[in-house]
């Protein structure tokens, strides 16, 4: 696993566009993989400036979701697939054509799992996947004690996490659904390349534990030391309880 300190969310964005914009010189349909949540956004600006200024052609990438609310109304604009449309897809002036998700509003979601599973791996695999990190060290939303091996799959949200997200809803956590497909922790370990961003205090203990702690089921993310090829992005603040 490698680990670079930049000073801030803002330098932490640019360089992981940059590998972005790298990667599709060399593989123009790369598949993408996206977070959602406050910590990709400076990585979603700075690829799109870079797009617009003619820096890089992401004309042919294709994009591919990490989870989803169960139960959001189709078209609700905080289920992650509005928030990857609004976000990344229609920045980068690419259609729902490029884009994969699992289906938060399906009646059998097992089967919307399994399905978006076999839905990457027709795709070809994720080539770089993108990752935040929860207080709680998840990734996804593979909470914590998720299997190291798991696949997508249905996950009930910690009070800690809806808690986190009630941002997203107004503050009201009544809003915060429970439930959530997410890629299991397997899926994602899948992917060519992992990057993980990490900025402020607040993710502190989540790095530490991610980067220099036993790898444990407890610590979701520490599965990216079984990787080989993670890359963790953290702002000072963020490497602050590194040794
Ligand atoms: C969301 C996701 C989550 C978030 C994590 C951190 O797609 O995968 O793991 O990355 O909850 O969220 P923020 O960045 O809002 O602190």
């Amino acid at each position: 696993m490698e680990v670079v300190i930049v000073p801030d969310a803002e330098a932490g964005g640019e360089l992981i566009a940059e590998a972005i914009a790298a990667l599709l010189r060399r593989k123009p349909e790369a598949l993408l993989g996206v977070a959602t949540g406050s910590t990709p956004l400076p990585i979603y600006q700075a690829l799109t400036a870079k797009v617009r200024e003619g820096a890089v052609d992401a004309s042919k990438a294709r994009i591919a979701q990490l989870d989803e609310y169960v139960g959001l109304p189709q078209g609700h604009p905080e289920s992650y697939r509005s928030v990857v449309l609004r976000e990344v897809v229609e920045p980068l002036g690419l259609t729902e054509e490029s884009f994969l998700g699992p289906d938060g509003t399906a009646e059998d979601v097992q089967a919307a799992c399994d399905e978006y599973d076999k839905a990457l791996a027709w795709a070809g695999g994720v080539d770089l996947q993108l990752l935040g990190i929860g207080t709680d060290g998840h990734i996804g939303f593979n909470e914590p004690c998720s299997s190291l091996a798991s696949r997508t799959r249905i996950k009930t949200l910690t009070q800690q996490t809806r808690v986190d997200n009630a941002r997203f809803f107004a503050g009201d956590i009544t809003q915060v659904p429970h439930h959530v497909i997410t890629q299991g922790i397997g899926t994602i370990l899948d992917a060519r390349h992992l990057v993980l961003l990490a900025t402020g205090e607040g993710k502190a203990d989540a790095v530490a534990a991610t980067v220099e702690g036993p790898v444990a089921s407890v610590v979701p993310a520490s599965a990216l030391q079984l990787h080989r090829h993670a890359t963790v992005v953290v702002d000072e603040a963020a490497a602050s309880k590194l040794k």
